[in-house]
């Protein structure tokens, strides 16, 4: 059995405590929050659970193994380093923390160490993109052409992060763990529409070395939620909607044929091609348990977990180039340059 600490018991913090309760291989010991009033509601739904509002309590408990870190980002580093050095597994939330440099940090300290890190890029464990990436690495896509996500909303506007880091956060990690090559440009457009907030809509556009093109529309100020995802490759295309109730993964047979056209032996004929739709069955199961029981695994084998630090780490140098871009008016930010720099 694992003993986890859960520090940050907001809004995302109750999520982690409850998965990780329900596994049966883990018991949540501690939690820790600053705010007195999310400690009370933290005791009233979990009794018997250690309360602290000092999370290094939670690090000099010895009956703990693990803590999972729901704080704000800014937070993220100093408590996830303090807990690796204390010798605690660490659930870290997304984003993994502010800077690449930190990131780095973190990830030499696990290595040090040899304790699991996790960055909880949820959406890697919903049954839709895991659905998705098996048909990405089948080949039943063929050549993955392009990736083109409409990711907006109404709101929540943030005054300490811009909507790159709040929104595009997610197609970054998904598209990650997607494509088994990696972006070498990135090229970003964004504006804020309200007085003393950063950014609030963007426009990114991903370049990879193989032709593969990904566009990002992320945007706060929408009057309709947009989850929609277009990914198009030569044999299959597939439509994501995350809104979906039931069906929200749809493969199209479309596609183009270019054959050449027999008078002119230069020109190409394209014929389209329109068949099927399907949309695969996919398991019922929460994101986040099977999340959380990945996390135990790879505690108790040893394992790298799918969403460890080096995804965390490729996720926040795609949004440092993306904003770099953004404050140059979409200038691409060349990554193959960056990653030798580093
Ligand atoms: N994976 C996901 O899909 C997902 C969804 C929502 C939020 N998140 C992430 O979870 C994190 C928390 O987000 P939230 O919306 O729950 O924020 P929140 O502000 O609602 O909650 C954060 C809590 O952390 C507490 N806290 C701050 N510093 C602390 C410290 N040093 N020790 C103990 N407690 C401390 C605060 O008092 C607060 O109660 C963020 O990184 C966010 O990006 C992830």
């Amino acid at each position: 059995m694992i003993g986890v600490g859960v520090i940050g018991y907001g809004y995302w913090g109750p999520n982690l405590v409850r998965c990780l309760s329900e596994l049966g291989t883990a018991q949540v010991k501690a939690i820790s929050d600053r705010r007195p009033d999310a400690l009370a509601r933290a005791g009233a739904r979990n009794p018997g659970v250690r309360l602290c509002e000092n999370y290094l309590d939670v690090l000099k408990d010895l009956s703990i193994d693990a803590v999972a870190i729901a704080t704000p980002v800014e937070t993220h580093f100093e408590l996830a380093m303090a807990a690796l050095r204390t010798g605690k597994h660490v659930w870290l939330e997304k984003p993994m923390c502010r800077t690449s440099a930190e990131a780095y940090r973190l990830i030499d300290e696990a290595e040090r160490t040899g304790l699991t890190l996790l960055v909880d890029h949820t959406f890697i464990y919903t049954p839709a993109v895991r659905k998705i990436a098996e048909l990405v690495a089948a080949g039943a896509l063929g050549q993955f052409y392009y990736y083109d996500s409409t990711r907006v909303n109404l709101g929540l506007f943030r005054h300490d992060t811009n909507v790159i880091w709040d929104l595009a956060v997610h197609d970054f990690s998904i598209l990650d763990h997607l494509l088994a090559e990696r972006p070498i440009a990135i090229s970003a457009n964004g504006a804020s529409h309200v007085r003393g907030t950063p950014e609030s809509m963007a426009f990114v556009t991903i370049f990879y070395g193989s032709g593969t093109i990904a566009h990002l529309n992320v945007n706060w100020l929408a009057p309709v939620k947009v989850r929609q995802t277009l990914i198009g490759g030569s044999r299959k295309m597939i439509v994501y909607d995350d809104l979906e109730p039931s069906e929200k993964v749809k493969v199209y047979d479309k596609g183009v044929v270019l054959s050449p056209a027999r008078e002119q032996l230069y020109q190409m004929m394209v014929e389209y091609r329109a068949g099927d739709m399907w949309a695969p069955h996919l398991v019922v199961k929460e994101a986040l348990q099977t999340e959380a029981q990945h996390f135990v695994d790879c505690i108790e084998d040893k394992a790298k977990p799918i969403t460890g630090g080096s995804m965390g780490l490729r996720v926040i140098e795609l949004m440092e180039a993306a904003v770099r871009s953004m404050r140059e008016r979409g200038h691409p930010t060349e990554l193959e340059a960056l990653r030798k720099a580093s």
